[in-house]
């Protein structure tokens, strides 16, 4: 699998044909056009339109018996490509003096096609009601993406709540190998309600939340929950009820590897915010990230620093981890600095209590930064999403 596009997965598997038909090859009169004539005989599932009428097939080739097709094709349903691509193969192999195949699918999520805008908005097998999918990610562990997804949510929940729009902030905790979101809104031992074939999100602060922590237990083995990852978190898309939101926040497991790489292009987003400490062992990491997420055409929507100084009962402020490498991380990634985080105790007990600071203190400084940091982000979201409205140019 690789990607080329926003949300692009290629199916590419090479099959060959076992039948003897080398004599076929030199009299084959089998080319391009011969393959894209055949192609028609292939029905996209559910329509009588067939794909190259449609405009599905990129290219098509025949050399030394292999026929190679490509096919591009946006859908949010996992069984269109596959499906495809065994029809096209067995097509192919019907021609005279084919003896393998290639056949490549890219397939690229829904963009923006709703007025609510995102891909979750326009993703067919993804709740139409939730408008801004963002991503929480960092390359280092333990820079504190958890604690700032959590504060971030509680304060965008007060904004909006203020704004006459209640109940519409959504929090998915995506960490499967230490889900801390429970712990940090305080929802630890709790279980979402199941009806029927969905899971009903457990608000807390405002938010709705849910989290593989709510699923699994603390003795579930680790190497049990790997092959659930990509399942659970389709599922925490597809079959979570999560209301009419106005914004998903999604805490991802850190790390740059293809577990996060397949996770992101598993969960149809709108774009991403790194969080980093200042200190260069984590911003080089977090560049990486950055760099991953433009690989999959990902819009980083910013960077947040966090544990950014530490100020003394003097008012002294202390760049513990250095300075600057927020911003200089936002620079060399093209994006912005959403804001700075102090590194303050009660955070930290706000994390471990269960009421993030933005609860417990909401007039206070670092309650006031996420706020901040919250509202340029619906700005920044906002404004993606009226430049990707059709006829206003960049889609
Ligand atoms: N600004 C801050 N001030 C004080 N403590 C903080 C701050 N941010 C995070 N912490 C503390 O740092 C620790 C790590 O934070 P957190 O779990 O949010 O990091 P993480 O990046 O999500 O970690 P992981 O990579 O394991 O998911 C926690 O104990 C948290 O309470
Ligand atoms: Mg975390």
């Amino acid at each position: 699998m690789r990607s080329e596009k926003t949300g692009i997965s290629i199916y590419r598997t090479p099959s060959h044909n076992n039948v003897k038909t080398s004599t076929f090859q030199k009299t084959s009169t089998v080319n391009s056009d011969a393959i894209k004539e055949a192609l028609k005989q292939v029905k996209y599932p559910g329509f009588s339109r067939d794909i190259v009428s449609f405009g599905l097939v990129k290219s098509a080739a025949f050399a030394d018996g292999t026929a190679k097709v490509s096919l591009t094709l946006t859908t949010a349903d996992p069984k269109v490509p596959l499906h495809l691509k065994k029809e096209v193969e067995n097509c192919l192999r019907a021609l005279p003096g084919v003896t393998s195949t290639i056949v490549d699918v890219a397939v690229s999520a829904p963009r923006a096609a709703t007025p609510a805008g995102g891909n979750l908005g326009g993703n067919a097998a993804a709740p139409k009601t939730i408008r801004h999918a963002i991503a929480i990610a960092s390359g280092k562990g333990g820079v504190g993406k958890s604690t700032f997804a959590v504060n971030l949510a509680c304060s965008l929940a007060q904004v909006l709540a203020a704004q006459g729009r209640p109940g519409r902030v959504g929090l998915m905790d995506c960490d499967i190998y230490g889900p801390s979101v429970p712990l940090m809104i305080g929802l630890h031992g709790e279980r979402p309600h199941v009806e029927g074939d969905n899971l009903i999100p457990i608000e807390k602060h405002g938010v709705k939340v849910m989290s593989m922590g709510f699923l699994v237990d603390d003795n579930t083995p680790v190497v049990w929950r790997g092959p659930m990852i990509m399942k659970t978190i389709q599922q925490f898309v597809q079959n979570v009820r999560w209301g009419e939101l106005d914004v998903l926040l999604i805490d991802l497991p850190p790390g740059t590897g293809d577990a996060q790489l397949s996770l992101v292009q598993t969960l149809p987003l709108d774009g991403a915010i790194l969080v980093t400490t200042p200190q260069p062992a984590a911003t080089n990491i977090a560049r990486k990230g950055g760099l991953m997420f433009q690989k999959v055409n990902v819009p980083l929507l910013g960077v947040a620093e966090n544990m950014s100084y530490f100020t003394d009962p003097t008012g002294t402020r202390h760049a513990l981890f250095g300075e600057g490498g927020g911003a200089r991380t936002a620079e060399s990634l093209g994006t912005v600095l959403l804001g700075q985080v102090p590194l303050i105790p009660e955070i930290r007990s706000g994390g471990d209590s269960g009421t993030p600071i933005v609860v417990s203190a909401p007039q206070s400084a670092a309650a006031e930064v996420f706020r901040e940091i919250g509202r340029a982000l619906m700005e920044e979201v906002q404004r993606r999403t009226a430049a990707a409205k059709p006829g206003t140019g960049s889609a």
